[in-house]
């Protein structure tokens, strides 16, 4: 399929990056879509293990070209810091494999200064963001005054900066929180810009192009479905939309390329979400601290942006069925099988019952869960490692019958399943 779109199918951190690596040896461009720098994903290649924030995981593969699209929201000073990063690794990012949307949105100082003075106002019903000026980027984009990658172009552009400080500066007084000298951000932005200019390009066009050649493109959301904007937990959700669809328009593509899309929905084999909202399959006590590892593996679950501690749970079926259906996932990859191994029994949430009615789909979204309690099925854990197994036939059969399950309440098929977070560590099931 010309285009392959990657979507988390939970609240993030599902092992995207990760599942891009493995389609990204096949693949000719690797495109972001949605979010900024409160993105982490994780490639591990051997010893080396790559934490990328802003740019697509499939740029570690050198025959990509890697695209940042309209609609991310992008802060500079990160993005230079992880092609600094890549760089040191001998990995390119020179503008012949760098492509970042002329319309895309720029996050400045001033916005992670919002965001934290927001969080701060919101108190105890805060929602836990990343701190990283996410919210207030797409809030100037939507009321029409942010600041677009196109703007570094301008002759004008240092002053567009100074404005956008000054004006936020009278919401941060607002707020009592502290405001920000205007000249050291012009100063810094207008270097920025000089940096940034080589690869500022028209990537609707260029994608559009490719996809008439017969280019591979595979997209990579940020967050997950249940994080989406429309879609997700609402209020406790990010400020993008990270759903398939919107690949679409993040991208600047039209419908016709939807045609020819495969939707590959990455789930974590348990449950997991980092800051606010509801979680009905949320574990406490000595599970969770089973599920969640104590931080000495590099895959624990502490987040990859901010290292808080992950909220973990048991796989929510309901809520997977939901993302299938909003997303159009075709296929599976199911992460982390191997972190189940050593478990007695695992329990997977099949449905959900509210005042003895039983609920395989959600009547009204997700936003409100808190009148529906979890309807489990409990499965047979088992003992043997999964790590070195690299063909559906050799998984332990209590863990085929677990996936077979999942599959079964997706309704789509598992396409891949990942054992180890090393590159080959993958079973695809063919
Ligand atoms: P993303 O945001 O969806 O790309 O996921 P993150 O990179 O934030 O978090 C996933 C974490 O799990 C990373 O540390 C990965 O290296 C790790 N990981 C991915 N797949 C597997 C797997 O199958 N097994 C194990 N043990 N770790 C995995
Ligand atoms: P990846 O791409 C997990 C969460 C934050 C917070 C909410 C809003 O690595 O899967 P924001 O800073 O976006 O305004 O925060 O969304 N969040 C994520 N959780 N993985 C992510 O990205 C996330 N990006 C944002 O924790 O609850
Ligand atoms: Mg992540």
């Amino acid at each position: 399929m010309p285009l392959q779109i990657i979507v988390g199918a939970q609240w993030g951190d599902e092992g995207k990056g990760r599942i891009v690596d493995w389609f990204a040896s096949r693949a000719d461009l690797s495109a972001r879509y949605n979010g900024g720098d409160n993105a982490g994903h994780t490639v591990t290649v051997g010893p080396r293990i790559f934490k990328l924030h802003l740019l697509p995981s499939g740029i570690i593969h050198p025959q990509v070209t890697a695209v940042l699209g309209n609609g991310m929201v992008i802060n500079p000073r990160t993005l230079f810091e992880e092609m600094d990063m890549l760089n040191g690794s001998g990995i390119s990012t020179l503008p012949d494999r760098l492509r970042i949307s002329y319309a895309a949105h720029l996050i400045t100082p001033s916005h992670q200064a919002l965001d934290k003075a927001l969080e701060g106002a919101r108190g105890k019903d805060n929602i836990g963001t990343t701190g990283r000026g996410i919210g207030p980027a797409y809030t100037d984009k939507a009321t029409r005054r942010g600041l677009r990658v196109a703007d570094m172009l301008a002759p004008d552009f240092q002053e567009r900066v100074g404005d956008h400080v000054a004006e936020t500066n009278r919401t941060l007084r607002m707020y009592a929180a502290s405001e920000l000298d205007p000249a050291p951000v012009c100063a810094q932005y207008r270097e920025f810009a000089e940096r940034l200019k080589p690869y500022i390009a028209d990537t609707s066009l260029e994608l559009h192009a490719a996809m008439q050649a017969g280019k591979i493109i595979l997209v990579e959301a940020a967050q997950g479905t249940l994080l989406d904007l429309d879609f997700g937990t609402y209020p406790f959700v990010t400020s993008s939309s990270t759903t398939a669809p919107a690949a679409l328009t993040g991208l600047g593509l039209g419908l016709d390329a939807a045609r020819t899309a495969s939707v590959i929905g990455v789930v974590k084999a348990f449950q997991t979400r980092v800051g606010s909202g509801p979680f009905p399959t949320e574990l406490t006590g000595d599970l969770a601290l089973r599920l969640r590892g104590s931080g000495a593996n590099p895959w624990d679950e502490y987040g990859t942006t901010t290292g808080r501690p992950r909220r973990v749970g048991w796989l929510d079926g309901v809520l997977l069925r939901y993302a299938v259906r909003i997303n159009g996932i075709t296929e599976l990859a199911v992460t982390k099988l191997d972190v189940l191994t050593g478990l007695e029994s695992i329990k997977l949430c099949t449905a959900y019952r509210r005042e003895e009615q039983s609920y395989t789909d959600l009547p009204f979204g997700p936003s409100d869960l808190s009148p529906y309690e979890p309807v489990y099925e409990q499965f047979n854990g088992w003992k043997e490692e999964v790590a070195a197994v690299r063909n559906w036939p050799e998984l332990p059969s209590a863990a085929r019958v677990y996936l077979g399950r999942i599959a079964s309440l997706a309704g789509v098929p598992i396409r891949l399943v990942s054992v180890g977070p090393e590159r080959a560590q993958v079973v695809e099931k063919l």
